[in-house]
């Protein structure tokens, strides 16, 4: 399948199927989809959503978060765990706020301490609509069923190969639809277990599927 047939295909499935009224959805300036994808890094999106909107209400702006006491931003974070995210986020929002505004670059945003190749295509993607790729758990899982790739998904190796493909697959143009794509069929259909396959819009292209292997790709860690 050609990267653009990829895209359209599943742009198309995420407006009819995908999810539409998460709270970072609503205006996503650069800063909410910090603040939000922080947070989604290890925490389901059901327990984020009243932790992101009371981070919103406390430090509206990234110059807020930014004058904020640490105290205060460990406050706010209390329950979310992975307590590291919450004070690289204060320190990416200090960088951020001394820069004057923020960056739209991809190489501008991965300078920033506290944000990683991750995070940058989120907000490339996501805020500026812009290209910028993106590799969460949701699409490792997704690209290694849909390609068939063996090893365990977070090695150097596979790690290595998932970037690339997300390089070539993402397009050029609605970014934020295409990537929010990718986490909605992550999330939703292509789960860890119980996968809809029979729901799914690449199910035809899928080589996990073709192969009946979906149920052992990923290839899980040993333990
Ligand atoms: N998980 C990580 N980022 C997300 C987003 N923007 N929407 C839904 N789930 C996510």
């Amino acid at each position: 399948q050609s990267p653009s047939l990829f895209s359209e295909t599943i742009i198309q499935w995420q407006a009819s199927q995908g999810r539409h009224s998460l709270p970072w959805q609503q205006n996503p300036s650069p800063y909410r989809v910090l603040v939000s994808e922080m947070m989604l890094q290890q925490t389901q999106v059901s327990t984020v959503i009243p932790y992101f909107e009371r981070w919103m209400a406390a430090f509206p702006d990234v110059a807020d978060l930014a004058q904020a006491e640490t105290d205060q931003v460990m406050a706010l974070w209390q329950g979310l765990g992975y307590y590291a995210r919450a004070r690289n986020l204060h320190k990416a929002a200090k960088t951020i706020a001394g820069l004057g505004d923020f960056p739209f670059e991809l190489a501008d945003l991965l300078a920033i301490p506290g944000i990683g190749r991750y995070t940058a295509g989120a907000i490339r993607s996501f805020a500026y609509d812009s290209w910028g790729p993106i590799v969460d758990g949701n699409v490792r899982r997704l690209f290694c069923r849909l390609f068939a790739i063996e090893g365990v998904p977070t090695s150097s190796a596979v790690d290595k190969k998932l970037w690339t493909l997300a390089e070539q697959l993402t397009p050029l143009k609605q970014n934020r639809s295409f990537a929010q794509a990718l986490l909605d069929l992550g999330a939703t259909i292509c789960k860890p277990r119980q996968p809809l396959c029979e729901r799914c819009p690449l199910q035809a292209d899928c080589l996990a599927y073709q192969q009946n292997r979906v149920a052992e790709l990923p290839t899980a860690k040993p333990k």
